[in-house]
């Protein structure tokens, strides 16, 4: 930072720097990408995000265009001419931000004497072999680099830098010790030590304040990882997470209570149709439905219109996501509905990313089966057409009309014959469809095993584990993962260690109800938020309170309950959980991120703001200021939850005197349409 500190804060540049810039890794991802257009639309040209470049991605993301601000063509040219190459360019996305990717791959030849820096200066330590730290040093390097040079041509502005995760922290230290003049946000979307302690089996959120915090991260062969978050944390000028769980966790893990929560948003995409994600929901169900029938080809004896799809997705991270507890309560959900001789089907996906080698024969054989008896009907039906076409043209009064039994020839009979016999199975439908690199050991098939669901045809509940994300291009699951997410009933997170969360979320959105829990992001602030959340299609399992086994039993009763559902109900709570989008827009979260950069500018250059000043000037709209007021409609008068910020749960408190909700928000309750939606939403106080 500058000793002088004046710089113009009003017109300041941001940056916001992550390894998941146009790259996507997991849920970081979907913070850039979604929050883009309301950033975008506060700053304009003044807003670029710095990330590492992968080729292969940036050349499906980002179109390359020349930089037009001076200090950054500078800085740009002078960088590339010391051998980084960097692309700018625009991320094809909504909003369409500029973005700056670095090349790690030319800083290589520097990495040495940059570790030796790092920890003559910082103090943090770096072993040889560990690819990822040495991403995320070179990477660090040159984003110090690139914004002490920017400042260098940039005299006027203030500079925002915002780092996400401690892979993008590496630059946070140096900006310190070289006291770059900008001001920095960190903020951090997990903690190295809780994703690992939790992985593990301690019993983490009731000995959060005892960790020996060295000794564990030493114990894990993470304690260099670690030291770069914690200095990063420490280095910032505010520090921020995207829950109050991971708050808490941050203050006695990395040592420092965080400013403020900056909870994650969605880019919510309003169809003019009210109804049309409802019909989304059941054209993208028939593709799922499709899938199924090939799957479970030779023992299809369940009623597709009875049939439920559940699902869980997200990265493989076994205990942390859940997946152990969500097996084990499907195998009680399956007991409880025999026991109660439902007619009912659960079909469970499990998408979770595993290593494999390809695609399991039985699960292609199951699809080029159904395809076959396809592609034979249509033939038959096309003949049939014809000859029943051919037979009226030559019908003459008196005659009979066409006899269906003639319509059938003994070569079709053959040709269906044989597609009936190749539906013949021996064996049971498949619970994965790929073949896993590590099937005996795999935690999720162990589970699976252990709980003896097998689409045994008197289950159920039937198992599916799709070890890949899933993609259009995939040949057994032809679908995009937001479109399989619409076709589907239910979502079920029942994560353990899940600092937001954005899986139950983006259901929401799309107008699916979801089960989380008390130990995520997400799942707190709903039960913060809402009253009665359920009858909104958000169910929260108690993993805080309860003992696993409680816990297990309240989730399969929570898919048990759903299951005794008419279409009518589920069709109502679809409608009530797509109204509840508008609380997770960018719109309405997007004002945390105001309020965190303000606090850094505030923390940075006091002497810039001049005394008095209450800084409502920054957000009404005055002086042509970019910060821009919401982008839809404000809240009507009677609408009380106008009066509620996602801040009314965070504390950037040093920032925010002058902000007043109506500022920004933009939540307006839907009207009520009495007859479909029988439950007020009561937003909590
Ligand atoms: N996701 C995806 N394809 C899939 C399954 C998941 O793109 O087949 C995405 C999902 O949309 C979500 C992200 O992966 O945005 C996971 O983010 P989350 O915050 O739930 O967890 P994280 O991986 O960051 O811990
Ligand atoms: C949507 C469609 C309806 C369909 C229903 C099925 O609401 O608009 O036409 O009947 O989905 O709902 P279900 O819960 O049975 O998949
Ligand atoms: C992390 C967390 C996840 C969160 C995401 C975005 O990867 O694991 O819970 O939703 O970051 O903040």
């Amino acid at each position: 930072m500058s000793e002088s500190r004046t710089r113009d804060v009003r017109n300041h540049v941001l940056f916001e720097v992550a390894t998941e810039v146009a790259n996507r890794v997991g849920g970081i991802y979907s913070v850039l990408k979604s929050k883009a257009q309301v950033t975008t639309a506060e700053y304009g040209s003044t807003y670029t995000l710095l990330g590492p470049l992968n080729r292969a991605s940036a050349a499906v993301e980002v179109e390359e265009i020349p930089p037009k601000d001076p200090a950054l063509v500078a800085t740009i040219k002078s960088m590339n001419e010391r051998g980084i190459k960097t692309l700018y360019g625009r991320w094809l996305i909504d909003g369409a931000p500029r973005v700056l990717l670095f090349d790690t791959s030319t800083g290589y030849n520097k990495l040495d004497e940059w570790k030796g820096d790092l920890w003559s200066t910082a103090g943090i330590p770096s072993p040889p072999d560990d690819h990822e730290t040495n991403e995320a040093i070179v990477f660090g390097y040159l984003i110090a680099w690139f914004l002490g040079e920017y400042v260098y041509h940039e005299k006027e502005r203030a500079v925002i830098a915002q780092f996400h995760e401690w892979l993008a922290g590496v630059a946070l230290p140096l900006c310190r010790r070289r006291k770059i003049d900008v001001t920095t946000i960190f903020t951090t979307h997990a903690t190295l030590l809780g994703r690992y302690l939790c992985a593990g089996s301690v019993d983490f959120y009731n000995n959060l304040q005892y960790f020996d915090v060295d000794a564990e991260a030493g114990k894990r062969g993470i304690y260099h990882r670690y030291c770069i978050e914690r200095g990063a944390a420490h280095s910032a000028d505010v520090f921020t997470t995207v829950s109050h769980i991971t708050a808490y966790e941050s203050e006695h893990l990395l040592k420092r209570k965080p400013d403020g929560v900056l909870p994650n948003g969605l880019n919510v995409k309003k169809f003019s149709a009210t109804h049309e994600f409802q019909n989304l929901h059941q054209t993208n169900k028939e593709r799922i439905t499709d899938f199924i029938r090939g799957h479970f080809y030779g023992h299809n004896d369940f009623d597709p219109e009875k049939t439920l799809y559940f699902f869980t997705a997200g990265r493989y991270e076994y205990r942390n996501k859940g997946v152990d507890m969500f097996i084990e309560s499907l195998a009680r959900l399956n007991h409880l509905m025999k026991s109660a001789g439902s007619d009912v089907t659960v079909v469970a996906f499990i998408i979770m990313p595993a290593q494999t080698t390809s695609l399991a024969v039985e699960a292609l054989k199951g699809q080029a089966v159904i395809k076959s008896l396809r592609d034979t009907l249509g033939h038959i039906e096309r003949n049939i057409g014809k000859k029943l076409f051919d037979k009226s043209l030559t019908w003459q009064e008196g005659q009979d009309i066409p006899d269906e039994k003639d319509l059938l020839s003994a070569q079709d009979k053959i040709m269906l014959r044989r597609r009936l016999y190749a539906m013949k199975r021996h064996n049971l439908p498949p619970i994965v469809t790929h073949n896993l690199v590590n099937d005996a050991e795999d935690p999720i098939l162990n589970q699976i095993r252990r709980c003896q669901l097998f689409n045994h045809p008197s289950d159920r509940v039937k198992v599916i584990f799709h070890p890949e994300f899933l993609s259009s291009g995939n040949p057994v699951l032809p679908m995009d993962y937001d479109d399989f997410v619409r076709g589907t009933h239910m979502g079920v997170f029942s994560s353990y260690y899940e600092p937001w969360g954005y899986t139950p979320a983006e259901c929401t959105v799309m107008g699916v109800p979801s089960i989380t829990t008390n130990l995520s992001g997400f799942g707190c602030y709903m039960e913060e938020l809402i009253e009665n959340a359920s009858d909104y299609g958000i169910y929260i399992v108690d993993r805080r309170m309860k003992g696993v086994d409680d816990s297990v039993n309240q989730l399969a009763d929570f898919m048990f309950d759903f299951t005794k559902k008419s279409k009518r109900q589920r069709i109502n709570q679809r409608n009530r959980t797509e109204r509840l989008s508008d609380l997770l827009d960018w719109k309405r979260m997007g004002m945390e991120y105001v309020k965190a950069r303000q606090l850094a500018l505030r923390r940075a250059y006091p002497n810039s703001f001049s005394e008095g000043d209450d800084e409502p000037s920054f957000f009404d709209g005055s002086d042509g200021l970019k910060i821009s007021r919401p982008l839809s409609a404000p809240g009507s008068p009677r609408d009380k939850s106008g009066m509620m910020t996602p801040g009314d749960f965070a504390s950037l408190q040093e920032g925010r005197e002058g902000l007043s909700t109506e500022d920004y928000i933009a939540w307006k309750l839907p009207e009520e349409e009495e007859e479909d939606y029988p439950f007020p939403l009561t937003l909590k106080q």
